[in-house]
């Protein structure tokens, strides 16, 4: 551990130890307290996604933070019906143009998935639970949100307090997942 003159552990210390907890810690939460969400905690998790990387910086993102029950609930009838009881549904919406594209290869769709998992992160540092969202019908989704037709519904996510403890899923081993300099 690195300490400083002061004998406390350094910025890098504390924040590599912190930024390794959080994602230790992190869960898919899909039962939730009722109770409200603190808009310093949501403008924390909109904040770490402004800040994420993309396609040319071409930040092709929207995210609409839904907390009207009728909005809430014509979203849980897109795909998952216990989205409704969190007090906070966040749509991660995405303007394809913005981004880019490689062969058959869309950005836009990494430019969310690093912009919504900085956001995610952020919520279980502040001790909310979140739960990504791919599976619903994007149509409903971009009904419920009145969504503009060339604007994609990437993914959702609830955001609320748990109301679970929750296990870590298994994971694979690094053994499984790494290969030293080529696939073969
Ligand atoms: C891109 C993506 C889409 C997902 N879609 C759904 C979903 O539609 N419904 C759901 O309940 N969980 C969904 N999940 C959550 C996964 O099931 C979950 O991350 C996985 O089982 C590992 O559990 P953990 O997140 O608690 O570690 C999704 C996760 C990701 C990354």
């Amino acid at each position: 551990m690195v300490y400083n003159r002061a004998g406390r552990r350094s910025a890098e210390e504390v924040m590599r130890v912190e930024f390794m907890e959080v994602v230790r810690q992190r869960r898919s939460v899909r039962k939730y307290r009722p109770d409200p969400v603190p808009q310093a905690k949501l403008d924390h998790m909109l904040e770490a996604a402004r800040l994420a990387p993309s396609w040319a910086n071409g930040q092709c993102w929207t995210f609409v933070v839904v907390t009207d029950v009728r909005v809430k609930n014509a979203l849980a009838e897109a795909g998952n019906e216990w989205i409704e009881q969190a007090p906070v549904v966040i749509a991660a919406c995405a303007d394809p143009r913005k981004s880019g594209e490689k062969g058959d290869q869309h950005y836009y769709l990494l430019d969310i998935g690093i912009a919504m998992e900085h956001l995610v992160l952020a919520a279980a540092e502040q001790g909310l639970g979140t739960c990504w969202i791919g599976w619903f019908s994007e149509q409903k989704a971009r009904k419920a949100l009145g969504v503009p037709k060339k604007i994609r519904v990437v993914a959702l996510t609830p955001v609320g307090y748990p109301e679970e403890e929750l296990e870590a899923r298994p994971r694979k081993s690094l053994g499984e997942i790494v290969r030293r300099d080529r696939w073969a």
